[in-house]
């Protein structure tokens, strides 16, 4: 027996790449529901080699549905995840709405499984930001060995980090710089993104950060350990999928460059390609569509007692957002409901 899944933001960036990682995965579903919004009823979405046709979230009734992955962003995630989970399906939530509240886990399966314990309280798992997934991948087998006391990351993200029209308009701007008449005007991001970079990403806090960076520090903290301090520069830049992060870590013992390279090689979720000369390293369009947190440039941060340098880099609609859902109901399923 398996489980009856629902996938809400079906028609969206995230919801698309859920679906395709339940199939690839061949995770256990009897059943599976795709829901959007009512402007998308009857869209039709893959799964494996079915088609689904969506649904309406607003009137989908959750009962006797196992599991809930939603990727719809978080006012609608207010209105329907309490309405899904007072139903008895556990929502695995994609939007920032419940990260930071005590009674909802917050989980990557490759640093905290143990924490989706935790879930009935509200029947509601978070999972964390893109960029922070992917980066506390990393951090933590290098923890476990020598305590991380800084962080300090600047990120490169991509677009598709803010949705399909942020895509379009990525697209829509590169070929309006070619084509007279077709100029478009930033809409979605608040300057031009098309042959540009930009560092602003989300609202800006008063201490002149931005809830992009703010997330990264509260996440880390939450999911790996809240003695980490973690300093942040998120940026936008011109490419479709795939965020990169330049991450420079400070630890209480001395950690050598091999050994960490060593512990990486050897640490769940992380594919280490790491050549001392030219494309002896991961760029984003090279991590699209696979699983892996892939780490480049380890090397020693001489300018400190004990640090290390590092690239990340990682698909974020797959371990940013749909492939970390995924892995936390398989271990949800494993750890708690048993079912299949
Ligand atoms: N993209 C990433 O890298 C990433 C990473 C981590 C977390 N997330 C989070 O995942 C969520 C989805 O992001 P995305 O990139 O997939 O966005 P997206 O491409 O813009 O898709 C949004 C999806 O949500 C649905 N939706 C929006 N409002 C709705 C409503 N009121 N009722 C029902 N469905 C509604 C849309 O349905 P329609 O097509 O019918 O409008 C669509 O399926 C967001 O919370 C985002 O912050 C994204």
């Amino acid at each position: 027996m398996g489980y009856k899944v629902v996938v809400a933001g079906a028609t969206g960036n995230v919801g698309r790449e859920m679906l395709n990682i339940l199939a690839e995965r061949q995770f256990p579903v009897d059943e599976i529901a795709a829901l959007a919004s009512r402007r998308s009823l009857g869209t039709e979405c893959s799964f494996g080699d079915k088609t689904l046709t969506t649904q309406d979230l607003d009137t989908f009734d959750f009962t006797g549905w196992d599991i809930a992955l939603f990727a719809i962003g978080s006012e609608a995630t207010e209105k329907y995840a309490p309405k899904a989970a007072k139903a008895g399906c556990v929502v695995i939530d994609n939007s920032s709405l419940y990260r930071y509240d005590p009674d909802v886990p917050l989980v990557v399966p490759e640093v905290n499984p143990e924490a989706v314990d935790g879930y009935a309280k509200k029947n509601i798992i978070a999972n964390p930001n893109c960029s922070t997934a992917q980066m506390v991948v990393a951090l933590k087998p290098l923890h476990d060995r020598a305590r991380i006391k800084r962080v300090v990351v600047s990120t490169y993200q991509s677009v598709s980090g803010s949705g399909k029209d942020a895509m379009d308009e990525l697209w829509d701007q590169t070929k309006g710089m070619y084509v007279p008449g077709q100029e478009k005007e930033p809409n979605v991001y608040p300057k031009q993104i098309a042959f540009n970079v930009i560092p602003h990403i989300d609202k800006f806090m008063e201490d002149g950060s931005t809830k992009e960076e703010w997330k990264m520090v509260a996440e880390t903290k939450k999911i790996v350990d809240p003695k980490i301090k973690v300093t942040a520069t998120c940026v936008r830049v011109p490419v479709f999928v795939g965020h990169s992060e330049a991450i420079n870590i400070e630890f209480e013992d001395f950690l050598d460059e091999d050994e960490a390279r060593d512990i990486l090689r050897e640490a769940p979720g992380i594919l280490v390609v790491d050549k001392r000369e030219d494309g002896g390293y991961v760029t984003p369009v090279e991590c699209v569509g696979d699983y892996a947190t892939f780490i480049s440039r380890i090397r020693q941060d001489s300018t400190i007692e004990n640090g290390i340098n590092l690239w990340c880099v990682s698909d974020n609609l797959r371990k940013g957002a749909a492939l970390n859902a995924v892995q936390i109901a398989e271990t949800l399923g494993n750890r708690v409901l048993k079912k299949a």
